[in-house]
């Protein structure tokens, strides 16, 4: 089975991931760092370097590939792959696949990515809580569209990850 985690930046998809992949002894993969692996450069160097559109062919390349596995693995992707190049679509259309939407509100969201910004080109320039508050109110706003299509929804404010594991753990088995 693939179990794909999705949800915006900072949401704990790779945290979960490697707990989730330990609890059930299934392999983790996270796609960034499969992109950036791939690429042998951080995503941030791939956005300056070879542009966003560049990082979204890839990013639809290696999600389909990963998608193929007859493995057992968590998948943890980008804040946006659900959100492009009709990667949602491949994911719901993979019969072996779950999807789990990491729910985050906006003022998590904007606490945490105040302080882990930096590796993630999208948001990098962003200096004040306002500009941030408002650039990702917006971002998220459209993407949930994409998110919501997931077939299992966690809310993780004010939850710890040792509990959200543990209700992704309840709702999937
Ligand atoms: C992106 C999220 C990042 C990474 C890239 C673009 C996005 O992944 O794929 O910086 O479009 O939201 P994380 O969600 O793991 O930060």
């Amino acid at each position: 089975m693939i179990i794909v985690l999705m949800g915006y930046m900072a949401s704990g998809k790779s945290t979960i991931g490697e707990r989730l992949a330990e609890k059930l002894n299934y392999k983790f993969i996270d796609l960034d760092d499969l992109i950036e692996e791939k690429e042998n450069a951080s995503v941030s160097e791939v956005f300056k370097t070879k542009g966003e559109i560049y990082f979204r062919k890839q990013e639809a390349l290696y999600l389909r590939e990963q998608l193929q596995s007859k493995e057992n693995i968590i998948l943890s992707v980008g804040g946006g792959t659900p959100c492009y190049s009709d990667n949602m679509k491949a994911i719901l259309d993979q019969k072996n696949a779950k999807s789990v939407y990491l729910r985050a509100s906006l003022p998590t969201l904007v606490e945490k990515l105040m302080r882990k910004k930096s590796t993630r080109p999208l948001i990098a320039h962003i200096e004040t809580e306002e500009a941030m508050t408002e650039f990702i109110g917006k971002h998220l706003f459209e993407r949930a569209q994409f998110y919501n299509d997931a077939e299992f929804k966690i809310a993780i404010d004010n939850k710890s990850k040792k509990e959200v594991t543990k209700e992704v753990l309840k709702t999937l088995f």
